[in-house]
């Protein structure tokens, strides 16, 4: 049996496609801030059997006490299993105490959800210093990739692509789409000075003359990542580059300056809303959620 879906304020339209591929049904769960800010949750649809909360995090501060007081209010209203379903998870790139007396806080974050929920499914975990999620989530944690979507989206639309990673961390995405789409790719080194400060250094580009770009990284925050490549590519002859991320936080004005830099496309998936996204991952999710329900359900089965 598929779990309920419940949807936290923002994540209406994804749980609607998650819950036609899953034929999952639906439920109400009411999300109220108080004029001072505080927040109260209450199910209007009662949590019974197993349920999931569908909250993407890319704006994390203000979604985890409403998620947490959502998981804790089912499992005292009695759900057998509480899953979440968080399309973009966030608090994954401090991976490790970068400056002396900074806090850990991917280890603190996965603590916080590990402690309330029984399974996590996510699209692209930003795993560099991790390798699986499993290092820091210790509950059952899938990591579904977008590389399939965002591959068949580069077959259709882009002619003789060269895949292009702006960092080492970006090799795991490039390389994956790259061999679905039957193109080559290359990465850029890339040495981060600030939040808004980046400098990239590009591979010997000559043979990849004639191609067009295709950028590709896990997430455009300040977009100084994808604006410092598209200013090298277009810098060394290329054609306009499509700029292609799974996860669209788009903080401040980096969607413009992308097109200002000369982005022929900027194109994300639907892990966060945006008008940029153009490519599903919903029918991977729905996958993941499938087969987690399964093995919990073999698990409950084995321990009677
Ligand atoms: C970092 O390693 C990530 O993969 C992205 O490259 C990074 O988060 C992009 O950030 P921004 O858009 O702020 O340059």
């Amino acid at each position: 049996m598929m779990p309920r879906l419940y949807p936290l304020p923002g994540n209406e339209a994804f749980t609607a496609k998650l819950a036609a591929e899953l034929k999952a049904q639906t439920g109400l769960l009411m999300v109220r801030r108080f004029p001072d800010s505080e927040v109260l949750v209450r199910y209007d649809t009662p949590p019974e059997n197993q349920i999931a909360l569908v909250c993407t995090l890319a704006r994390a501060d203000m979604q985890i006490l409403p998620l947490l007081f959502a998981a804790g209010a089912a499992h005292s209203q009695g759900a057998a299993g509480v899953g979440l379903v968080a399309p973009y998870l966030g608090y994954l790139r401090q991976d490790q105490v970068f400056n002396p007396g900074e806090a850990l806080t991917s280890h603190t974050f996965a603590e916080l959800l590990s402690g309330s929920f029984d399974w996590i499914v996510t699209v692209d975990p930003h795993l560099h210093r991790y390798t699986s999620l499993d290092e820091v989530y210790r509950i059952p944690a899938a990591a579904v990739s977008a590389s399939s979507a965002v591959a068949a989206w580069i077959r259709e639309q882009v002619f003789e692509p060269v895949v292009i990673g702006p960092d080492v961390e970006s090799t795991q995405w490039a390389s994956a789409i790259a061999a679905e789409a039957g193109a080559p790719y290359t990465t850029f080194l890339k040495h981060r000075f600030g939040d808004r400060s980046v400098v990239l250094t590009p591979p010997d580009l000559k043979r990849w003359a004639g191609r067009t770009p295709v950028l590709i990284d896990d997430i455009i925050s300040s977009g100084r990542t994808m604006v410092e490549a598209l200013r090298l590519l277009r810098e060394a002859g290329f054609p306009a580059p499509a700029c292609i991320a799974t996860h669209a936080v788009f903080s401040d004005q980096a969607r413009e300056e992308l097109a200002k830099a000369g982005a022929a496309r900027i194109v994300t998936t639907d892990t966060i809303v945006h008008p940029t996204n153009e490519i599903s991952v919903v029918p991977a999710v729905a996958r993941a959620v499938e087969s987690l329900t399964a093995a919990r359900l073999e698990g409950a089965a084995h321990s009677r």
